[in-house]
């Protein structure tokens, strides 16, 4: 079959798909985070700052799925020089909990940022061995760190990440980014299906975040691709491939580790 028939069928499917939004996990294809949001079906939630969205797949990411082992690799090396970590969309700390068999947790104070009602949630989850877990919903107020986390964020953070790295009080030596989604074409807004809410969910384009990193200062030392997770948009197969990315990024001025 031609490409343009492909692209065709993948129209005819998507839009049959539609019929049915309670069954799909994205759906639409939106210019902007309001946008998208507005568009969120009627009697669901919207977003994810809400009580009983911070269930939502709380125990999956409290384990160490194949595309978190970059991430491991390099806080366990980065270990000797590392006493502070901000893990922004951190959750409850489900990474800290995850991680923890792995890494001397001790010895690390693992800042968490997130919105109000996972640090909430956090903090009344908080177990007596997570002594070095803290939460802000503010990230100006969290200490310098040498390490930021961002893992998982991306896709739900409405802005770019020039912006949230701009909003730390000092720039951290290395920044660890995981499941950046991204797409070969204009960053879009497609809304995620959360069961009670419907979440917009940013598929980046491909060169948006290390032309960040370079904007910011950074070097980018590693990088990924998370094949296993490549998806289309249900609604929309024929935007083409959401493919997840990794990378590692080391302050310019900052000495090698
Ligand atoms: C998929 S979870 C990622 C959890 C974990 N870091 C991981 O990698 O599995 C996305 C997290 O981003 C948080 N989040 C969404 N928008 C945010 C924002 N504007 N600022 C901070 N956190 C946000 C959500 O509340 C949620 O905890």
């Amino acid at each position: 079959m031609s490409e343009a028939l492909k692209q065709v069928a993948r129209f005819l499917v998507g839009r049959y798909r539609a019929l049915r939004p309670q069954r799909l996990r994205f759906r639409g294809a939106f210019a902007s985070y309001e946008e998208a949001k507005a568009h969120v079906r009627s009697g669901l939630l919207a977003g994810y700052d809400h009580d009983a969205v911070t269930e939502v797949s709380k125990e999956l990411m409290q384990q160490v799925p194949l595309w978190d082992y970059p991430i491991l690799y390099w806080l366990l090396r980065l270990a000797p020089e590392t006493k502070r970590l901000i893990d922004a969309g951190g959750h409850i700390g489900v990474k800290y909990r995850a991680f923890g068999p792995y890494l001397d947790l001790q010895r690390l104070d693992w800042i968490v940022y997130d919105l109000p009602a996972e640090v909430r949630a956090g903090r009344a989850q908080k177990r007596p061995q997570d002594s070095t877990l803290s939460f802000v919903d503010r990230l100006e107020e969290a200490p310098p760190a040498d390490i930021l986390l961002v893992s998982g964020l991306m896709p739900y953070f409405d802005g770019p990440l020039t912006a949230l790295v701009r909003r730390l009080q000092t720039p951290p030596r290395y920044i660890l980014l995981n499941k950046v989604v991204t797409r070969d074409g204009p960053t879009l807004v497609t809304l995620e299906n959360f069961g009670m809410s419907e979440v917009p969910y940013q598929i980046r384009n491909e060169a948006e975040v290390p032309a960040a990193l370079e904007t910011l200062g950074y070097d980018i030392v590693d990088r990924w691709t998370i094949d296993s997770l490549t998806h289309r948009i249900q609604t929309r197969p024929e935007l083409g491939r959401a493919i997840y990315r990794g990378y590692v990024a080391r302050r310019r001025d900052a000495a090698a580790g």
